[in-house]
């Protein structure tokens, strides 16, 4: 992420369309004293997003509460892919808190049991278990707990964990180690020789081609001096999130062989790939193998804070009653919340939908990459997920401020963005609900693409002047 936004309204072109309207500066200037007042009372790292103040939102519409409206093209961060506050995952939620149960730990409840039942159906395996927490981070550090201990119980003494350059696995201090963006975890101060990185084979955009042939992972890992006995485990993202980038499917069957033939586990993080997002129910089933652990979140509950791993028996076992528990495990509001959640995703057939709705996003975002291919290095992406990676013209050199400045561009004209991520966080990443309109898609696009029309014609005045 990069500086702030500023938060003083600036005053834009008004908008009135099927799906948009902008009625006033933006961000409306009623809003200064709650963005003056949150950036007197939290840390300036939350304010990495532009500065809209989210009033509610429906499906794949965001409000503020003066009659602007936004075509979403965040799902949160990649949360509501059901689509935003719908109503069975609103009445499932008040139902539940109207009824009287907001917590209960670990002591089990009816709610609960739907849920871990509906989730093993859609698991690898039939009899795989579903152990419940709360985030994304405490999901990829439980896999990471559960390599060692998997690794400990077959007697190997060395827990070696394998993940990827430019990984994403959470923000907590395992998570961080197993995480490939070096500046995010240059706050341990140490290195951890239990944790190892190698390039992601992402096409030869970010590391080198060869990584896209499984041969370089085990020459990169020989080079980090590490033998396969030693590894416990090898956890990818599904597709590496800020750049939204795929590995070939042949790499990860192999890389799925090396892992059964070497006792070590291979886990996928569909926190934010899972659920539908990429056109399939689990990004890895484009892989066509089964993973040992899955590392869920954001999407498996479209709203409240709920996350799981779900994986092989044996292994979820590892630890007997009350050793591996959370303090809200399965809280009973949230497993309702995703219970309605799951339901919509799978009677809405949305994973199906995302891979027929989501052609039109890719190619709307190959059009735009191909036009602007002297700032954009690629276009990556799958269903309802794509990122445009920017750069600075002619170059590979990642371009986050034209990034800021086309998401700013594309936000003021009532289109919902984040802020950049991926690569430097150069990338403009594009996640929209998966039950959002074609019309509404097809709107923002054109939308995104007038932004970097824009901002390019604006920089090109700039230095003629
Ligand atoms: C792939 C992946 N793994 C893990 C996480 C961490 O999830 P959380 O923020 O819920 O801890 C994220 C969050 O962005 C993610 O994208």
């Amino acid at each position: 992420m990069g500086d702030a936004y500023p938060i003083q309204p600036v005053d834009v072109p008004q908008v009135k369309t099927e799906f948009r309207t902008i009625q006033s500066a933006i961000p409306h200037p009623d809003m200064a004293p709650l963005l003056t007042q949150l950036r007197e009372t939290e840390p300036i790292c939350m304010e990495g997003q532009p500065p809209i103040v989210w009033d509610r939102a429906e499906k794949a519409t965001v409000y503020d509460a003066y009659g602007n409206r936004w075509i979403d093209m965040t799902s949160g961060v990649l949360i509501t892919n059901a689509g935003h506050g719908r109503k069975a995952m609103r009445d499932a939620i008040s139902e539940i808190a109207q009824h009287g149960l907001l917590t209960s730990y670990c002591f089990p409840h009816k709610i609960r049991g739907e849920l871990t039942s509906l989730l093993q159906t859609v698991a690898p395996r039939p009899d795989d278990k579903v152990m419940l927490m709360s985030t994304g981070s405490e999901a990829t550090e439980l896999c990471i707990k559960l390599a060692r201990s998997h690794a400990q119980s077959k007697g190997k003494t060395e827990n070696v964990f394998v993940t990827f350059d430019n990984a994403f696995h959470g923000r907590t201090l395992g998570s961080q180690f197993a995480g490939g963006i070096g500046g995010l975890k240059d706050w341990i101060g140490y290195q951890d020789a239990h944790f190892v990185q190698i390039p992601f084979p992402d096409g030869g955009v970010r590391s080198p081609i060869e990584a896209d042939g499984f041969s370089y992972f085990e020459k990169a890992l020989a080079n980090a001096g590490v033998t396969p006995y030693q590894v416990c485990g090898v956890m990818t993202e599904a597709y590496q999130g800020g750049n939204s980038s795929f590995a070939p499917p042949a790499y990860i069957q192999a890389l799925s062989q090396w892992c059964h033939k070497h006792d070590a586990l291979l886990i996928m993080d569909e926190v934010q790939a899972g659920f539908g997002r990429t056109g399939k129910f689990w990004c890895f089933e484009h892989y066509d193998i089964k993973p040992d652990l899955i590392a869920c979140g954001k999407g498996i509950s479209g709203s409240l804070p709920l996350s799981a791993v779900i994986g092989r028996k044996d292994i979820l076992d590892l630890f007997g009653p009350g050793a591996m528990t959370s303090t809200h495990s399965g809280n009973p509001v949230c497993c309702a919340a995703a219970l309605a959640s799951l339901k919509i995703i799978l009677e809405e057939k949305l994973a199906e939908r995302a891979a027929v709705v989501g052609q039109i996003m890719q190619d709307a975002c190959a059009k735009i990459a191909k036009r602007f291919d002297d700032v954009i290095l690629a276009h990556h992406g799958k269903g309802l997920v794509a990122s445009l990676h920017c750069i600075k013209p002619g170059t590979t050199e990642p371009d986050g401020k034209l990034a800021w400045e086309v998401i700013g561009k594309t936000v003021q004209k009532g289109v919902m963005m984040f802020g950049p991520v991926g690569y430097n966080g150069s990338s403009v990443k594009l996640c929209p609900p998966l039950c959002i309109e074609e019309k509404a898609l097809i709107e923002a696009m054109a939308v995104i693409e007038e932004a970097f029309e824009e901002v390019l014609a604006a920089r090109s005045a700039d230095s003629i002047a």
